[in-house]
């Protein structure tokens, strides 16, 4: 759709910037909802990250998504906050507000449960522990996002024990690091097993995790997308598992940023799922 002179920029900036999803993302919710404006990617590289974010208000851009490696810039430079950001350490989308200063999200968190409560209306928080791989930036979203949920406990599990350690740190009573040689009795009685490594994606390790303890009314939820059903989720479906694949929360936590700089709040929809589907084939 062509542009007025009133149109509406945002984007997403990371080094590189080709292999993001979020153009098409953004793009199809642009035309569904006919709206004038853009989402453009932009490649910056790291030395020039800071001042690409200062540059937004004085060029007229609404906002951007930030992606690797540019998050836990984006954190540093934004003027405000959210408790999602602080949190987990990092910034994912920046609006820019009408005087010029730059407020800062991190929709990983609320995009990882929304995803889960769609997918899994059936699963209570509160009832049971859940059990993260990882330790990365991915589980401190997953992290932040089952607290607020009410999760009662989460056991982290990473293959370096000290970054559990860390992230135990920073979140408090409610986080236990298990080994990760253990990993597969820590499954006993929990109700939410979440994989945030990226052990399972194409072109990596294989993930190697015995679900025998996993009760069957457990829900597996594996952040990987590609491919979209991996062996974890294959053999947690057919033991009886609920399973929830990674590709919703990769368009989920786009709906805050579209709603705050388009004004639209969008819908994720099958058509959409099909978009992005499409492009990974
Ligand atoms: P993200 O921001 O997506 O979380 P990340 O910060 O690079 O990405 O974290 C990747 C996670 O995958 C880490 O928990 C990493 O474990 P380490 O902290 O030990 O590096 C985990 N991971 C990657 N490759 C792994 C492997 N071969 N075995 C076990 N864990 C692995």
């Amino acid at each position: 759709m062509s542009l007025s002179g009133n149109a509406i920029v945002a984007g997403i900036i990371g080094w590189p910037i080709n292999h993001s999803r979020s153009p098409l993302i953004h793009g199809h919710w642009l035309q569904k909802y006919g709206i004038d404006g853009t989402y453009v990617p932009f490649a910056v590289h790291p030395d020039n990250a800071v001042d690409a974010i200062r540059s937004l208000p004085k060029i007229g851009i609404a906002g951007i998504n930030v992606t690797v490696p540019h998050k836990v810039t984006a954190f540093n430079v934004v003027d405000v906050r959210d408790a999602a950001s602080e949190a987990i350490g990092a910034v994912n989308t920046i609006v820019v507000q009408s005087d010029g200063s730059l407020h800062g999200s991190n929709t990983d968190a609320p995009g990882l449960l929304a995803h889960l409560q769609v997918s899994a209306p059936d699963w209570k928080p509160k009832a049971a522990p859940a059990v993260i791989l990882g330790a990365g930036g991915s589980a401190r979203a997953a992290v932040h996002a089952l607290l607020e949920a009410g999760v009662p406990e989460i056991r982290i599990i990473n293959r370096t024990k000290s970054k559990a350690e860390n992230l135990a740190s920073n979140f408090g009573e409610h986080i236990k690091v298990v080994n990760w040689s253990d990993r597969a009795s820590s499954l006993a009685e929990c109700g939410l097993l979440v994989n945030t490594t990226s052990l399972g994606m194409k072109g990596q390790q294989p993930l190697e995790m015995p679900l025998d303890d996993l009760p069957k009314t457990a829900v597996v939820y594996d952040i990987v997308y590609v491919p979209l059903e991996t062996n974890l989720l294959a053999t947690a479906r057919a033991r009886g598992n609920k399973v929830v694949d990674g590709l919703g929360m990769l368009l989920h936590q786009a709906t805050p940023g579209f709603h705050a700089w388009f004004g639209v709040n969008p819908t994720v929809d099958e058509a959409l799922r099909k978009v992005i589907l499409d492009d990974l084939k």
